[in-house]
């Protein structure tokens, strides 16, 4: 496992050094921000789940990395306007200054803007695909990735910061902002493979969705429970901003019972790919044990 997680860090990082715009060119501060934001020591989960997936259906190949790849822009794109003051107002980001604290507020929505659009590209660019293939992997990354996935989840998120909302809007908001992106990096690296059949994307969609849940609900109690060292964003930044959360709303046991219950129904979901989906299991298994 040790190796798999190497392995893909290290291609998609090389794939992401080489497509992103140098720093040198006529837009120089803005691709400063934009390589500053994707080379900050993210723990890469998308592009993990991605190739996990790709393994539990066939084999990781030269376009599971670009798939992996535009789906680390797109949540790297999340990530920079979700810290912005008009939204979380956070300032710091994997141990080191927002985008927006280190190259100003114009220019890191900008470095969004861009990120968004190089993921585009960056699938767009993928050769050798059949176009109902080429397809649907844009449409799954518009899926997760816009109106109806994560900017959905993140206006409910901010029209609902102070007032209280009730279960199950609080679960349509984890679903949209976080698992929807989630689910679309697990059904991705299967449909770049050409090669999963309907009953496979069935399982790895409900996994996707599962897992997807779980992961915000324990982004959710880290926000109490880790310290701003391990986590490299300020501890208590949800309570300060007047987020309600699982915890918030549940309290912190509550909240650690449904993360064991989504855990387990995403291992339950597997259980047709056999050892194929091992991968993906240790990679759940990470997502909820994690305190980072
Ligand atoms: C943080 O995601 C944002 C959420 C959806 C909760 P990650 O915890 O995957 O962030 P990085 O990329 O590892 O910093
Ligand atoms: C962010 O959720 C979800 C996104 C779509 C970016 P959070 O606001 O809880 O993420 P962190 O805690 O700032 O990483
Ligand atoms: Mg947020
Ligand atoms: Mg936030
Ligand atoms: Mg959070």
């Amino acid at each position: 496992m040790e190796n798999f997680i190497l392995n893909c860090h290290r291609q998609v990082n090389a794939q992401l050094e080489a497509f992103l715009p140098t720093e040198d060119g006529s837009a120089e501060r803005l691709h400063g921000a934009v390589r500053y934001s994707v080379f900050n020591g993210g723990k890469r989960i998308r592009p993990l789940l991605c190739y996990g997936a790709a393994c539990a259906v066939a084999d990781i190949d030269e376009t599971t990395i670009k798939i992996a790849s535009a789906i680390e822009m797109m949540h790297a794109y999340s990530l920079i306007h979700d810290d912005l003051p008009a939204m979380d107002d956070d300032d710091l980001r994997r141990g080191k200054p927002a985008c927006h604290v280190e190259y100003g507020e114009g220019i890191a929505i900008l470095a969004g803007d861009a990120l968004q659009s190089l993921a585009f590209q960056q699938l767009i660019d993928i050769e050798g695909l059949d176009q109902p293939t080429h397809l649907e992997l844009l449409r799954l990354l518009i899926r997760g990735g816009g109106s109806s996935g994560m900017v959905a989840g993140q206006a409910i998120d901010l029209v609902s910061t102070g007032s209280e909302i009730d279960l199950p809007k609080l679960v349509e908001m984890h679903r949209l902002k976080t698992a929807a992106m989630i689910e679309s990096s697990v059904i991705m690296g299967a449909v770049g493979t050409a090669k999963a059949d309907e009953e496979q994307l069935v399982a790895l969609r409900t996994f996707g969705t599962s897992i997807g849940v779980a992961f915000q609900i324990q982004d959710d109690i880290l926000d109490l429970e880790s310290s701003t060292e391990e986590l490299g964003k300020e501890q208590g930044s949800d309570m300060n901003g007047g987020k309600t959360t699982f915890t918030s709303l549940l309290g912190l046991e509550m909240a650690k019972e449904n993360v064991t219950e989504l855990y387990n129904n995403s291992i339950e979901s597997l259980e047709i790919f056999g050892d194929r989906a091992d991968r993906l299991r240790s990679i759940a298994n990470f997502i909820v044990t994690r305190n980072f």
